[in-house]
């Protein structure tokens, strides 16, 4: 049983993180062949931490995470509404919360997407690269980042550019570790090569991966075993579809249900509705709500070393938490629960 840490302290005392929070809590994995270990839950803010989000709520997910042993937060230039937002709300919390624990941190960022108007604030070329961590690390208050990511591939920017500003950003101490995220198979293949000749190692893939969304299986996860990188895969509850708050409709206050973010109404179809009904039932079998058990079938796979999951709430972080207290899967309950979910 993992006893759950931290009370949900009322937000405006001061922070003091649980004493225990190293001890019987989310556990961590090395990322790949490198030195870096990572919580296995790590807590994204894609999400939730914008400035129409509940702020109190942000600061207690945060503090919840920590006194939990979750020592990864992952972020981007724009995350949250409007973008920058959750960057600089996360600064906020950093300073009044974090700051005396920052070597307990592993805090990534990226860019890639949308970001600025006009020809330098998106995609992948060094001018946008390096502007932004420069603007993201203003924004959180950090001398450095642990990881920064491409965010996504950029076909119009030679991957050479893109692969030397993240080597930059490691050798001028902005970064610690880089990662690449969502790349085409034989452009990541690309990019671990070039990374390595520039003698900043890439650490880390990050991509979709859930019972719904298993497309890294085929050629990603062999490839980054290969290259002994780190897998992290975000989105592991399809972004909510894979709990039973869909079951009777969209709710109001759930991500579908609101107008801004990123999973639209539509998105909420009677096919994937018949398949999460079934996966419920596998997870009612198993004692788990069907989030611990989407989370545990992730985590089930040796090779991925950490999922990201965006909470709106300390009570489904915890509930997430829960996951943990069982992740080992029978052969049959794998291919069962993979043909429910119509992803074999
Ligand atoms: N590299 C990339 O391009 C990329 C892209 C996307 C995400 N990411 C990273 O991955 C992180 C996670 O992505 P995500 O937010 O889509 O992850 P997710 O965990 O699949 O979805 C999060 C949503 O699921 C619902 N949820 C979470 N726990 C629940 C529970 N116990 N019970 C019921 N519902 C639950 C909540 O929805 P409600 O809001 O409806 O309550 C929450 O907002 C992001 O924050 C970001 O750091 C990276």
């Amino acid at each position: 049983m993992l006893p759950l840490k931290g009370l949900g302290f009322i937000n405006f005392m001061k922070y003091t993180p649980s004493p225990n929070r190293y001890t019987d809590t989310v556990g961590y994995n090395y990322c790949g062949k490198s030195g870096l270990q990572l919580p296995r839950i790590s807590l994204g803010l894609w999400h939730n931490f914008g400035d129409v989000n509940d702020q109190n709520e942000a600061r207690d997910m945060l503090r919840t995470a920590f006194d939990n042993g979750i020592t990864h937060f992952d972020l981007a230039n724009n995350y949250g509404t409007p973008f920058g937002s959750a960057e600089k709300n996360f600064g906020k919390f950093m300073k009044e919360d974090f700051v005396a624990f920052r070597d307990e941190l592993i805090i990534s960022t990226k860019a890639g997407h949308l970001m600025w108007e006009g020809p330098y604030g998106d995609w992948g070329s060094r001018k946008y690269l390096i502007a932004s961590l420069d603007q993201s690390l203003k924004r959180m208050g950090l001398d450095y980042v642990d990881i920064f990511y491409s965010h996504r591939y950029d076909p119009n920017t030679p991957i050479e550019e893109t692969m030397g500003a993240l080597s930059d950003m490691v050798k001028q101490g902005k970064a610690l570790y880089v990662g690449i995220s969502k790349y085409p198979p034989a452009k990541a293949r690309e990019a671990f090569r070039i990374l390595r000749e520039n003698g900043t190692p890439c650490l880390i893939y990050q991509d979709r991966y859930s019972l719904l969304q298993r497309g890294v299986e085929l050629d990603l996860f062999p490839l980054v075993e290969e290259k002994g990188l780190g897998f992290i895969g975000f989105s592991p509850l399809s972004q909510g579809l894979l709990s039973d708050k869909y079951l009777k409709g969209i709710p109001e206050n759930s991500r579908a249900g609101q107008d801004f973010g990123f999973l639209m109404k539509d998105q909420v179809t009677p096919e994937i509705i018949s398949k999460v009904t079934k996966l419920n039932d596998f997870a009612k079998k198993r004692k788990q709500t069907l989030a611990q058990m989407a989370l545990a079938w992730c985590l089930n796979d040796k090779r991925v070393t950490s999922v990201i999951v965006g909470t709106s709430s300390v009570k489904q972080l915890k509930d997430n938490i829960k996951a943990l207290e069982n992740t080992s899967f029978t052969d049959e309950e794998l291919w069962l629960i993979g043909e429910a979910a119509g992803s074999m």
